[in-house]
Formats: structure tokens, sequence, C-alpha cells
């Protein structure tokens, strides 16, 4: 079986956005695939070194959402980054060989230092951040790696780093492809872009009652002041939310009535927390029978990271004795 790999950082709970953005994705994947998926907590720290203290929670709330979406430990390697020091080992040699240039020249590494303009990312270890990914996926030799629209120029450089590798010491690492999710528009309850910075995100793990207060504020189609004002779903927030959640009909049924005032919001937004509860549902009964069996939670990771260890030990082997380290 071909391998598959992705990584992500504990950011902590997940929302709708993870769900549809990756989640759903790394799930399917594990039919056809041998899937690893670990938590990046390194990665976390290139921007979190302040506070550190607060990725401890971050993992295990993640965690919890990846099983109860239904990540499999038992077909998949479900691990945690640090756990498996031979990723910074791989991470420190590719150091050697990778030009500032090409660090520097990466767009993300620039509009992430604007974007998070509070922390100070004048760092070593946050320029560097490519090639520590670079590291996690090519210690697997993963063919493989999901990831979303703006992670495609760290998987480019991985790429690079792979062939300058085998150009020097001969052919060691395969090139991985990245596999672009293809996710939907998810709005947040604002209509912003679903995000945990923007204050809008509906979780997986939110009660009902607080899926339902939020949608019950969720912003509409701004033309629609009063009941009687005709609206235009497709600039509609919530009809988003709709078209991921509610069945094909229905949504033909509230595009045409909205148009012609026929729906008022409100009854178009109990539709719609009604069907996304619905959908919900399983995953959110998952969790909550995990949330208490919270050590067997840990012991898939410990159980995942030895699996990925064995891979990556292997992998070094190789490595050192073509970098003439095996002396
Ligand atoms: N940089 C990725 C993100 O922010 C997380 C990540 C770290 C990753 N290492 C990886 C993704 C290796 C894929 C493969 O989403
Ligand atoms: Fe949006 Fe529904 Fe209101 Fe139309 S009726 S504006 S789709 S919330």
């Amino acid at each position: 079986m071909q391998r598959v790999l992705s990584g992500m950082r504990p950011t902590g709970k997940l929302h709708l956005g993870h769900l549809h953005g990756a989640l759903e994705n790394w799930k399917a994947l594990q039919d056809r695939y041998e899937c690893f998926y670990f938590v990046a907590d390194w990665h976390a720290l290139t921007t979190e070194y302040k506070e550190p203290q607060v990725l401890k929670d971050y993992i295990g709330e993640m965690v919890l959402d990846w099983l109860a979406v239904g990540l499999d430990p038992d077909r998949s390697v479900l691990f945690v980054q640090s756990w498996v020091k031979e990723h910074a080992e791989l991470h420190l040699l590719f150091s050697m060989i990778t030009p500032l240039g090409w660090l520097e020249r990466n767009p993300t590494y620039k509009e992430q230092q604007e974007e998070l303009k509070e922390k100070d990312l004048g760092t070593y270890g946050f320029l560097g951040y490519p090639v520590l990914q670079a590291a996690d996926i090519l210690i697997y030799k993963a063919e493989f790696v999901p990831v979303g629209k703006d992670q495609l120029p760290h998987v480019e450089l991985c790429r690079e780093i792979a062939r300058r590798f085998n150009y020097l010491y001969g052919e060691t690492f395969p090139e991985p492809q990245a596999l672009l999710t293809e996710s939907p528009y998810i709005p947040g309850t604002d209509g912003r872009k679903m995000s945990k910075s923007y204050n809008n995100a509906i979780y997986l793990s939110d009660p009902p009652e607080v899926v339902s207060q939020k949608i019950s504020v969720m912003f509409t189609d701004p033309q629609r002041g009063r009941r009687t004002d005709p609206g235009r779903p497709e600039l509609c927030p919530v009809f988003a939310l709709h078209k991921l959640y509610s069945p094909g009909e229905k949504q033909s049924e509230i595009d045409q009535e909205c148009r012609k005032a026929g729906i008022g919001c409100v009854d178009c937004k109990r539709i719609l927390t009604g069907n996304l509860l619905q959908a919900l549902s399983p995953l959110q009964e998952k969790r909550s029978r995990l949330l208490d069996r919270k050590d067997e939670v840990r012991q898939i990771l410990v159980e995942g990271s030895q699996r990925a260890r064995q891979v990556a030990q292997e992998t070094m082997e190789e490595v050192r004795r073509v970098m003439a380290l095996d002396w």
C-alpha cells in the first residue's frame, strides 16, 4: 500500500472548517492507503513558544476530535511529532543542505509574519518551519501529502529538499505529491472564513444548545433587514451551511422561498440547526464516550508513536549511512 502522511498543529478543539477541509478527507484516505497522521506540536511551538503550556490541552482536545470523526488507530498510525525525536535529527541534517534563499522566498513565511505581527516570528525556528515539515514527510518516505492550498509551497519545498539530498548523497527519498483537499467555502457565524481567531467558529464538540445559539445569531443576507425583504441565498452564510447539511430538495426549496420572502431567516436557521445537529450527533456521542477514557486516547498516541519511530529509525540509519555519519 502506498503511504499518506499529514500533520496538524494542535490548536485545540476543531471546528466545521477542519472537518470539511481536512478530516473527512483524512478519514476517507484510510480505505486506500497506509496513513500516518500526527500532531505537529513542534510546529505549533514556532509561533506559541511564549506560552507552551496551552499545547498540552490542545493536543488532547484535537485528538479526541480525530477519533470522534473516525480516524482509526487500528488502520492508521496516529502519533505525536515530538515523541519521535528522529524528526529533529533529520531536520538538523536537512538544515545543512537547504539554501537560505529558498526559505526567505517562501510566501507563507512572509505572510504569516505580517499576519501575526503581535508575535515575534523573526526566529531561526520559524524560518526553518518548512525544513521541519520536509523532515516529517520524508522520514516516512510518504508518497502523498493531503493538504490545503496554503500548504502547497511547503510541499514543493519538501520536494526540492528531497531532490537536493538525492543529488548530493544518492537516491534516498521519493518526491512526495500533494493531494490537494478540495473543500467548500465554510463561513463562520459572521460570514468570514471560519476560524478560531475570528471567534466565529462552530466546534465539533459544541453542545446542541451552543450550536443552536450560534446559528441563531448568524449573519444572513444583509439586504434582508425585514421579514418581507427578499433574500439572496448565494450571499448568505446560513445557506452555505445548508449546502453541506440539508438534503438537495430542501436546499432548492429554501433557495426559491428565500428569493420571494416566502421563508423567514428564523425558520431557515431552525431547519439548518436540526440538520446540522443530526449530522454531528454520531460524532458527538463518540467524543463524549472517549472523554471518559482519556488514558486510552493517550495510549493510542504512545503506540502510534512507537510504530512511527520504527519506520523513522530505519530511514535515519540509511540517511546516516549515505551522509557518512556511520563511523
Ligand atoms: N504545516 C502544516 C499546517 O500548518 C502542518 C504540518 C506539519 C504538516 N508537518 C506536516 C502537514 C507534514 C503535512 C505534512 O497545516
Ligand atoms: Fe439566508 Fe435563509 Fe435568511 Fe435566506 S432565509 S437570507 S438563506 S437565512
